[in-house]
Parts: structure tokens; C-alpha cells; sequence
């Protein structure tokens, strides 16, 4: 604490991100980003951007929301870019959840939500998941201030359908409905074309993971013009130029080199049921997730000990030391050599020595 802090900058929580490591020995499985790298496409785009760094980007960032648009068949006017979906969310907040009024999410489920409701000062309540970590989509029902959880959820990648989706935005008819697409491309189908028949539905997703682009920081939602306006008035409050021109550039041919994403995609989706077959050969329980990521537990094994254990051996997964998930690992899909590494790894740690 310091003498110098403002009330509000004592009384936060951050959020502490996994582990960045700048050490490319170390296998990375801590935090969801993609292993394969972006579209070449991508690559070129930034260079020839970097030659015009002198002026400022553009502040409604129009090329990029159309080419959104269009992939999801709506107009520019349905979609807010910003820096990462992270700052996306904490838009949301402001725009659209009031202090005073309880807004519901998941008990277990990504931690910056938490860390958002205490910085801006809104109340919440945690709902606690079924007993096989799924949705209990009646409890999200004629919430006071809004409703906010993934799909699938993190960390447990578990996909709620769409028809369940419907019913919470039935039942919220005066409060936005935010879900949080992070890693939808991993899975069954967004919630997009519910979009123009729910104007409190805002999806929000990330170029983070199925686009490969942790590093340029670049998260957009979709919603319907009016909401898309309010997060524009707290952008325009706050920063106008909140994403840069690489990332704008970037963003853009990650978008049209749709081929590479197919590629890269299904990639990831057929090695995550190779990783959960062979961790289920080894006995270990795994989530049905629909994620770029597994999250497993094993009842002899401990998870935190395995965690170390193959941080020792120069691989890195998350182990969250919160209640309800202490006795899991959550573990990024790599590529298939990565998979064969953690394996030998994980063989060589929980076999007993003959
Ligand atoms: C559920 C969820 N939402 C949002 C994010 C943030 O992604 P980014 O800020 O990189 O777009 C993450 C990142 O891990 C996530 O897991």
C-alpha cells in the first residue's frame, strides 16, 4: 500500500495472467494461445503498415469492423474492436452493468470477470455449476443487473447450445447478455445468429486464439447498433485510438486468409481429442471441452505436484490455486510434437519406477 494510491487503487484485485516465460526451451501449454503461427498473410500486411507508424490510426477502425461484418453477414454497425478482448469486457462493464444492480456469472469461470465488478464497483452473484461443471441455465434467469459467462466456459470448455442461450436471453429481456466467445472457433456454433433477434446480446471474441494473435492484441463484439454505440461513448471517453495501426492491418488479413484459419483450426480441434484420448488411456478424468484446451485431473495424482513437476521438466500448464479446481490442470493444445513431449513427460512422472 502506499500513501499515494487513490481508495480505488487500494481496493482492487488484479487479475494475475499465467506465466509469460521468454525461454523458447520451455514448452508452453499455460495460456490457451495458439501454436502455430499467424497467416504470412498477416506478416506482409504489418510490414507494409509499419512504413505509415508517423500517423495515427484510424479511430473507428471502419475496414476492419466491415471485415468482420462480413464474415458474419451483419453490417459494421454491429461490431466494436478493441484492444484484446479483455479490454473489451471491461467496456462492457462500464457500458452496460450498473453499480448497485447484481449482475450473474459462473462460480467458476474466467477470472477477470471478478476483478471487473470490483473495479467498477458492481455487485455480483457467483452461480455455482452442476455437479458435471455444466451451465445451470434456469439460475441465470431475471437477473437484476445482466448476465456475463463464456462459451464455452473457462476453464472447464464446456459448450452450452444455443437453444440454451436463448432461453437466458428470453428470460433477461431488460439487461444485456454478454457471452464471451474466446474460443468459440473451437467449437460446435456462436451465438451470432441470435444477434438481430436479441438486441441485449452482445458476443464478444478474440483474434487471441483460433487467429494466433495473443501478441497483437485485438478483441471485438458483436451486438446490435445500440449496444455497439454505448461501447463506442465509454471507447471514445477513455482512449480513441485503443488499437494501433499493425493491429489493425494485421487483424484485417487474419480475417480474409480464411483457408489458413480452417487449416490451423481444425489442426488444433483433432489434436485435442488425440490428447484426451491418450490422457484418458493414463486414467486421468478430462472435461468434454470444446476449447483449444483440456481441463484434466487424475484421482492418484496430485495437481499440483504435477504441475511443478513439468515445469521442472520444461513444460508449462495452468494449475489455479482456487476453490473448486484445486485438484485440476488446465492444459493448452500444442502441436502434435508438443502432445508427444507432455506425454513422455507425464508418463516418466506418474509411473512409478519398476
Ligand atoms: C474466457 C476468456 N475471455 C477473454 C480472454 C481474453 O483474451 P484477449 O484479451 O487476449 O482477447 C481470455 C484469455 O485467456 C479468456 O480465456
Amino acid at each position: 500500500m502506499s500513501k499515494f494510491w487513490s481508495s480505488l487503487a487500494k481496493q482492487v484485485e488484479p487479475y494475475i495472467p499465467g506465466e509469460q516465460i521468454n525461454d523458447d526451451t520451455i514448452i508452453k501449454l499455460n495460456t490457451n494461445e495458439n501454436p502455430y503461427p499467424p497467416s504470412k498473410q498477416v506478416i506482409r500486411a504489418i510490414d507494409e503498415a509499419s512504413k505509415n507508424l508517423r500517423l495515427y490510426p484510424s479511430p473507428t477502425v471502419d475496414e476492419l469492423r466491415s471485415e468482420i461484418g462480413n464474415i458474419n453477414e451483419l453490417s459494421k454497425d454491429h461490431i466494436f474492436i478493441g484492444n484484446g478482448s479483455d479490454e473489451v469486457l471491461a467496456f462492457s462493464f462500464m457500458a452496460f452493468f450498473e453499480p448497485g444492480k447484481r449482475i450473474k456469472y459462473p462460480e467458476i469461470t474466467y477470472s477477470f470477470y471478478p476483478v471487473y465488478a470490483k473495479l467498477f464497483n458492481i455487485s455480483s452473484e457467483q452461480i455455482m455449476l452442476n455437479d458435471d461443471y455444466t451451465i445451470p441455465i434456469e439460475r441465470f434467469y431475471d437477473s437484476d443487473g445482466g448476465v456475463i459467462f463464456p462459451n464455452p466456459n473457462a476453464p472447464t470448455g464446456i459448450y452450452l447450445e444455443l437453444e440454451a442461450i436463448k432461453q437466458i436471453l428470453e428470460n433477461n429481456p431488460s439487461h444485456v447478455v454478454i457471452i464471451d466467445e474466446a474460443y468459440i472457433d473451437f467449437a460446435k456454433e456462436s451465438a451470432v445468429s441470435l444477434v438481430e433477434a436479441f438486441p441485449n446480446l452482445l458476443i464478444i471474441q478474440t483474434m487471441s486464439k483460433s487467429r494466433s494473435l495473443a501478441g497483437l492484441r485485438i478483441g471485438f463484439a458483436i451486438g446490435s447498433p445500440e449496444l455497439i454505440n454505448g461501447l463506442e461513448r465509454i471507447k471514445n471517453s477513455f482512449n480513441s485510438y485503443t488499437v494501433d495501426r499493425l493491429a489493425i492491418a494485421g487483424a484485417i488479413e487474419a480475417i480474409r486468409d480464411n483457408d489458413y484459419f480452417q487449416q490451423t483450426t481444425t489442426k488444433i480441434i483433432e489434436s485435442r481429442t488425440y490428447l484426451k484420448n491418450q490422457l484418458e488411456a493414463r486414467h486421468f478424468d478430462i472435461l468434454p471441452s470444446q476449447a483449444n484446451f483440456l481441463l484434466i485431473s487424475h484421482k492418484e495424482v496430485n495437481a499440483e505436484s504435477l504441475y511443478q513437476e513439468l515445469k521442472k521438466q520444461g513444460i508449462l500448464v495452468r494449475y489455479f490455486q482456487k476453490p473448486g479446481l484445486e485438484n485440476f490442470l488446465r492444459i493448452s493444445i500444442g502441436t502434435p510434437e508438443q502432445i508427444e513431449k507432455l506425454l513422455e513427460k507425464i508418463d516418466h512422472i506418474i509411473k512409478p519406477s519398476p
